[in-house]
């Protein structure tokens, strides 16, 4: 693959985030491309890596179709586990996702890892290893994709890869789902450090309109995001910046190390939170003694512009408005958030109608990090009990 080299990269601390980089060409093989601007990742390396990324597919009742065509997608090396929080009653999608899960297997022999958010046997091994945090009141799982995320990431762990990557359930473009995940291993391949994240950010995003496909530049929650997310960074560093594009980015990939030690928020704050979370903690030299490793080595951040379109199922005006809300309250709660900063976010949210006159957007609900639990206890105690839980060559 060949990648824009990163000329620019903003420093934080001990965190090193690069500009973004496009895609220039998808595949190469091993060759001297001749060019400080260019940077080549040969395939060879980049498939080496693969079976050390696990892929995890959250899905909530999204079109069957849809489903299929991501699965087949993910290269054959990279082990998947699918967190479904679907329906299991009226209609029992969740059965339909196992049928086709089955089949894709019997077809493929694919590593894959299949279990439904809600099993209680999940509730059970957090609750065995002392992490309730994923908990509701009632002890159940709750619901939410930060939390399936969480499940994902235990159950990568204990299949003892490397590396953890996130792909949507909702893509229309199988194609693209390829792509991502070879970006994923291209950002790692350009890393020097344990503790890193590959965020994508898109060329474009289409939407049908009544004169055909529009390729729209930016997703509506994502610029919004953005902007704030940079103005955060600016806050925090006094040196404004734009080089945050992945703010809300869902296609995204870190290494085990660096999961292991983020807490993570609640449904879909989850990923401008990861952003948040990083600067306030290993954006100043404060702490350090806690996590030595990671201040030697660097937190390293690649955002990655792919060289497909992103083309995933539209949910809806309120989905959107609770998208940009719950990322407005990550950035708008963080410590790092000066007053005239949150002034700016209180008076952007009443214009636009998401917030009234005395209200705040929603804190995030945090879940700590995953580090401390034992995984092979957790992943025992889910076998023992699991209702759902399918292993396939595992
Ligand atoms: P958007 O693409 O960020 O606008 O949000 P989506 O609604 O497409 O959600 C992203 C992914 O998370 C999709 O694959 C959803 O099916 C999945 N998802 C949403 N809610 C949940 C949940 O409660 N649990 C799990 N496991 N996945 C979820
Ligand atoms: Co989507």
């Amino acid at each position: 693959m060949l990648l824009e080299a990163p000329v620019y990269k903003e420093l934080f601390g001990t965190i090193e985030i690069y500009e973004v980089q496009k895609v220039i060409k998808l595949d190469t093989q091993t060759r001297d491309v001749g060019s400080f601007t260019v940077k080549n990742v040969p395939r060879e390396d980049i498939y080496r890596i693969l079976e050390d990324m696990a892929i995890v597919v959250p899905m909530k009742n999204e079109k069957l179709q849809l489903v299929d065509g991501v699965l087949k997608a993910i290269p054959h090396q990279c082990p998947i586990i699918v967190v479904s929080n679907s329906k299991r009653e009226g209609p029992n999608l969740f059965k339909q996702e196992v049928d086709l899960i089955k089949h894709f297997y019997n077809l493929t022999h694919s590593k894959i890892i299949m279990v439904h958010q809600k099993d209680i046997g999940i509730a059970k091994a957090f609750q065995e290893v002392g992490y309730t945090d994923v908990l509701d009141s009632n002890g159940d799982v709750r619901s939410g994709k930060g939390e399936g995320m969480l499940i994902g990431i235990l159950l990568a762990k204990s299949l003892g890869v490397k590396y953890v990557g996130f792909v949507d359930a909702d893509n229309y473009i199988p194609g693209a789902v390829n792509e991502y995940v070879k970006d994923y291993a291209a950002g790692f391949l350009m890393s020097e450090s344990d503790y890193s994240m590959v965020r994508l950010s898109w060329r474009h995003k289409p939407k049908v309109s009544k004169r055909g496909l529009y390729f729209r530049k930016w997703g509506r929650v994502s610029e919004i995001t953005n902007r704030y997310m940079n103005a955060l960074f600016g806050a925090g560093t006094n040196f404004e910046t734009n080089i945050i594009a992945t703010g809300n980015a869902g296609e995204h990939a870190m290494t085990i190390k660096l999961a292991e030690i983020l807490p993570f928020s609640t449904g879909y704050s989850i990923e401008p939170f990861e952003l948040v979370y990083i600067f306030e903690r290993f954006g100043q030299w404060e702490g350090v003694e806690e996590y030595r490793d990671v201040y030697d080595q660097g937190i390293e951040i690649f955002q990655i512009e792919t060289l497909n379109p992103h083309f995933h199922e539209e949910k809806g005006q309120e989905h959107v408005a609770s998208m940009i809300l719950s990322s407005l309250g990550v950035i708008y709660h963080s410590k790092l958030a000066t007053k005239s900063l949150k002034k700016r976010i209180l008076e952007d949210l009443r214009l636009h109608g998401l917030l009234g006159e005395d209200e705040e957007p929603p804190r995030p609900q945090t879940m700590r990090p995953v580090k401390d639990i034992d995984a092979n206890t957790w992943l025992d105690v889910l076998e023992d009990n699991a209702e759902t839980l399918f292993k396939f060559e595992i």
